[in-house]
């Protein structure tokens, strides 16, 4: 009972621990560490068992250095239509400082986040079957899989979806890492050593998230 708690805790630890990193030092990700994270990967669940993942390694720098174009550009047009569209303002309402606000603004129309694929030392690409029905859920566990690991191994990752949003990037996509048309890109994942440690994000708590029986009906009696 004592070593189930202990896996528990410690799973709970991993979950807990990992961060979205996005800066990385030059220090390459070994060949053992790339093998564990696609071997989490590959213990996924998925919809009838299908396993639609395929995954494409990449180090090259020319190529990364591409896929951090592409990225970038992905997210400056995702970030530009949510400030055109308002949506940007909306969800930065609870900022009062107007400065800030614009530095927000700025830095992320600016086609610089997500950019940072060119400079972590792999990027793990993550495609699909697209005859596959649950392709999108299939990969997202997979990808979860990927990003515990990469944290339990003390690395660091991203989950970059900004490249693959855009057809015009799908098709650089394609190209650039001879995918055939059958195969959805679905992610990237920048993966390396990250070069500080990270503040977590904050977190909704569960009394705002979780019902009792019906949708609605509180399940915590206290705020948890
Ligand atoms: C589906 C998905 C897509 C994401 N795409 C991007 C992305 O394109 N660029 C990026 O910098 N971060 C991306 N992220 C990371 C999120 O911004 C991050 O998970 C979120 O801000 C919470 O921070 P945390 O991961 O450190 O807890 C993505 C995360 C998910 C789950």
């Amino acid at each position: 009972m004592s070593e189930l708690y202990t896996l528990a805790e410690a799973t709970m630890k991993v979950i807990q621990d990992r961060r979205s990193i996005r800066s990385f030092t030059e220090e390459p990700v070994s060949e053992e560490h790339i093998q564990m994270i696609l071997e989490a990967a590959r213990q996924a669940p998925s919809g009838e068992n299908a396993q639609p993942w395929r995954f494409i390694v990449v180090r090259d720098a020319e190529t990364r250095k591409a896929l951090g174009t592409i990225g970038g550009g992905g997210s400056g047009r995702r970030f530009t239509a949510e400030f055109v569209t308002k949506k940007m303002h909306e969800r930065f309402a609870g900022l009062q400082d107007e400065e800030k606000k614009k530095a927000a603004f700025e830095k992320l129309t600016s086609g610089n986040v997500s950019a940072f694929l060119a400079d972590a030392p792999v990027d793990i690409v993550v495609c699909g079957r697209k005859n596959v029905w649950d392709l999108p859920y299939d990969t997202s566990a997979a990808i979860e899989n990927m990003l515990l690991m990469v944290t339990a191994l003390g690395l660091g990752a991203c989950w970059v979806i900004a490249p693959c949003i855009d057809v015009r990037d799908e098709e650089r996509l394609h190209k650039l890492l001879q995918v055939p048309d059958d195969i959805k890109i679905v992610s990237i994942i920048a993966v390396g050593h990250p070069t500080r440690p990270h503040r977590p994000r904050p977190r909704l708590p569960l009394h705002e998230l979780v019902y009792n029986e019906v949708w609605g009906t509180p399940y915590y009696k206290e705020e948890a």
